[in-house]
């Protein structure tokens, strides 16, 4: 398949893996997606740093990409203790796959330096993180100039109706670090923002799970495992649903084939300080306040064009 809307511009992926993070890393990483991926850089989130960075190598090492250069960032949120999510996603962060540590190295240049060093030498480059903003957030306090120089930060996080997976309130990647998030989202940088609003709308079903086992690959039946794993069946038991959304993969569907979303312009704060409420989203959806609108808010996604793209990028394998 062609995208015709697919971004050319260079790219930076941070993320937590995490079932669906692999899945948005190995439809990115897949023969013939046309990215331009320069780093992938890993932070602490659905389990610890030291699982995550091994599990972005392990996912890399299944995509045959050794290219890709991966730096492990921060271990901690910036000012909360580090919550993670095995409930959902398993003790290694990725139930469901063979664990096995790969070959693939990690790099010496810790992942902060590695998005300053990135976002100043390279033009246009575009962030994507799908874990908590800590890497992100700590490179633009350390390196401020860094704002001007990004073309846009590509955000899985946040929830406006649908409100939180987390607590009642709010999102796991804001939640975990809201600190972080709310110096992204104050940045001057245009955010294009995939929360659980347009996440839940895309639910990966037994059908879809389906036709990737009769791809007959060894990527297809490695998801297949993955998918059909206890990690699928937590947010059905959970939300009452017959699928299960793969929240990160939204961001690369959006990197590949943007006009499969539909967004509003919209500005969002996030509170810090409430106990009740730490993480949420306050996204000004109605213009109530003159603070910028700065982030393009996702709304709506063409499902069936979502897992069309999904299943040929698991089949370029
Ligand atoms: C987000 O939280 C994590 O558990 C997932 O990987 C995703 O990034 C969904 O709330
Ligand atoms: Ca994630």
């Amino acid at each position: 398949m062609e995208y015709s809307a697919a971004i050319s511009r260079p790219l930076i992926f941070d993320c937590d893996p995490g079932q669906d993070d692999a899945i948005s890393l190995i439809m990115a990483l897949s023969p013939g997606s046309g990215l331009d991926i320069r780093a992938i850089t890993v932070v602490a989130g659905n389990t610890s740093l030291a699982k995550c960075q091994r599990n972005a190598r392990m996912i890399a090492d299944m995509c045959g990409r050794t290219d890709v250069p991966i730096h492990a960032g921060c271990d901690a949120p910036l000012k909360f203790p580090l919550a993670t999510a095995e409930e959902v996603h398993g003790v290694e962060g990725l139930d469901g796959l063979e664990i096995y540590e790969p070959d693939l190295p990690l790099q010496s240049e810790a992942a902060v330096d590695a998005i300053i060093r990135l976002c100043r030498t390279v033009d246009n480059i575009v962030l994507v993180p799908t874990g908590p903003l800590t890497n992100i957030a700590t490179a633009l306090t350390r390196a401020p100039d860094i704002a001007a120089r990004i073309s846009e930060i590509v955000i899985m996080g946040g929830a406006r109706a649908e409100a939180g997976n987390i607590t009642p309130s709010a999102e796991f990647n804001i939640f975990v670090d809201p600190h972080a998030a709310k110096i992204v989202f104050d940045a001057p940088v245009k955010k294009t923002v995939f929360g659980l609003d347009v996440t839940h709308k895309a639910l990966i079903r037994d059908a879809h799970v389906d036709r990737i086992k009769a791809l007959d690959t060894d990527m297809g039946r490695r998801l297949t495992a993955m998918l059909r794993s206890d990690y699928a069946d937590y947010d059905r038991a959970k939300f009452g649903t017959a699928g299960t959304p793969i929240h990160d993969a939204c961001t690369t569907a959006y990197l590949l084939q943007s006009d499969i979303f539909s967004f509003k312009s919209v500005n969002v704060q996030i509170e810090t300080e409430s106990a009740l409420t730490r993480g949420h989203t306050s996204v000004d959806y109605w213009q109530m306040t003159d603070r910028p609108r700065d982030c393009d808010w996702a709304v709506d996604v063409d499902a069936d064009q979502f897992f069309e793209l999904m299943i040929d990028r698991i089949a370029a394998y």
